[in-house]
């Protein structure tokens, strides 16, 4: 394939998407099922570790639903690196089968071979369910009641850099060129989600994130669009930011405190998500939805942390940051007093036990025990 005829074929990719995307308006009403489908994927390094917490915290937390029939814990083998690279898939056909038989995934972290690892270059597992499952919000919200800041991050998750993050191409030794995709209805229905979130919440303040000034196409229309939609929420106060100065803002004690919701393109808000969970306490401490209309998968916001692994020193991996996610998973089902009581048996562990992931302190299993002991 010619350089042009990739471009042409990406184009028409990407049109055939926004097909697909308007003509499809699924909706999931989870207060309606009968049965929900929890599928939970354990992922690589520690990623067994820290699902093996949250699996038993879920199984007593929602032990009546369980015994009834309402709630189904389904573990989903298979998404593991060594399975991905015998198979080279992704997300194997058969996983993602069994996957697409569920409603909500809690997933571990994956991990992605990158350039000098000497693996297969297969796409991440985790972009690959997001554009699968159309995933298109990416939820993280960041809290510090010392400091008075309460952040919800509403990501882009589906488009922007990571759209063909896997399809660039070398034009020759000296060029390389990669793509970068916004589309109006990708854009359009992250800044509805994220409105609706701060319009629900006391009209929080909100935030929209690019670096239009440079990437004039694709940020520039991210950020217009978010405009447009701004126009039906009068009651909130709206503004916008170059992503740079977001950054140093974030660290800015002075203004810190008075940003609530802020919307970002994929490639920032992967950024800055990672660097507000740092002030919170450490990537293992934040966790993160990714939403759909159909599927929401719930996850922890750091990788695999194969370090970790190749220390030995698994055992001590923080499992605060995946149940962080069940919290959220059970506020998207509208299972609100379980979310309560997850969350505040958690506060209790991030208060009192002490997990710097570098082989001292707690382990994951004093934070499971610790958790079990405050949930009846
Ligand atoms: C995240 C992660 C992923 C991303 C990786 C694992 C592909 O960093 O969820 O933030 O870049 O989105
Ligand atoms: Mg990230």
């Amino acid at each position: 394939m010619t350089y042009t005829e990739h471009f042409e074929q990406i184009v028409k990719d990407q049109l055939a998407r926004v097909e697909r995307l308007l003509a499809s308006s699924e909706m999931t009403d989870f207060s309606k099922k009968e049965k929900i489908i929890i599928g939970t994927i354990d992922g690589d390094g520690i990623g067994p570790i820290i699902m093996d917490s949250c699996r038993k915290i879920l199984e007593k937390l929602l032990a009546d639903e369980i015994a009834s029939g309402k709630i189904e814990l389904r573990t989903i083998d298979g998404l593991t690196l060594e399975n991905r690279i015998a198979k080279m898939e992704t997300v194997p056909q058969d996983v993602l089968a069994a996957i697409k038989e569920c409603d909500l995934l809690l997933k571990g972290p994956t991990t992605t071979p990158g350039k000098g690892d000497n693996l297969p270059n297969i796409e991440s597992a985790n972009v690959t369910l997001r554009r699968e499952l159309d995933l298109f919000a990416n939820v993280r919200p960041v809290v510090i009641p010392e400091k008075n800041i309460d952040w919800i991050f509403y990501r882009e998750n589906t488009e922007g850099e990571y759209a063909l993050g896997s399809r660039g191409v070398d034009i020759n030794e000296d060029i390389s060129i990669d793509f970068k995709v916004t589309t109006t209805i990708g854009t359009k229905r992250l800044a509805r989600a994220a409105f609706e979130y701060a319009k629900n919440n006391g009209n929080k303040n909100v935030s929209i994130v690019t670096k239009a000034n440079i990437m004039k196409k694709t940020d520039g229309k991210f950020l217009s669009l978010c405009q447009e939609v701004a126009k039906d929420y009068p009651g909130i106060k709206v503004d916008d930011w170059y992503v740079d100065i977001m950054a140093a803002n974030l660290v800015n004690d002075q203004i810190n405190s008075q940003f609530n919701v802020v919307i970002l393109p994929n490639l920032y808000g992967d950024i800055i998500t990672d660097e507000a969970a740092q002030l919170q306490g450490g990537v293992g401490t934040a966790g993160s939805a990714n939403i759909g209309g159909r599927y929401a998968m719930f996850e922890a916001i750091h990788g695999s942390a194969p370090r970790m692994m190749e220390d030995g020193i698994g055992e001590y991996a923080n499992p605060a940051s995946i149940n962080r996610a069940a919290v959220m998973m059970l506020k998207h089902i509208g299972f609100v007093q379980k979310a309560a009581i997850l969350e505040k048996a958690l506060d209790a562990a991030q208060e009192a036990l002490s997990l710097p992931g570098d082989g001292t302190g707690n382990t994951a299993t004093d934070f499971t025990a610790f958790v079990l002991e405050r949930l009846s």
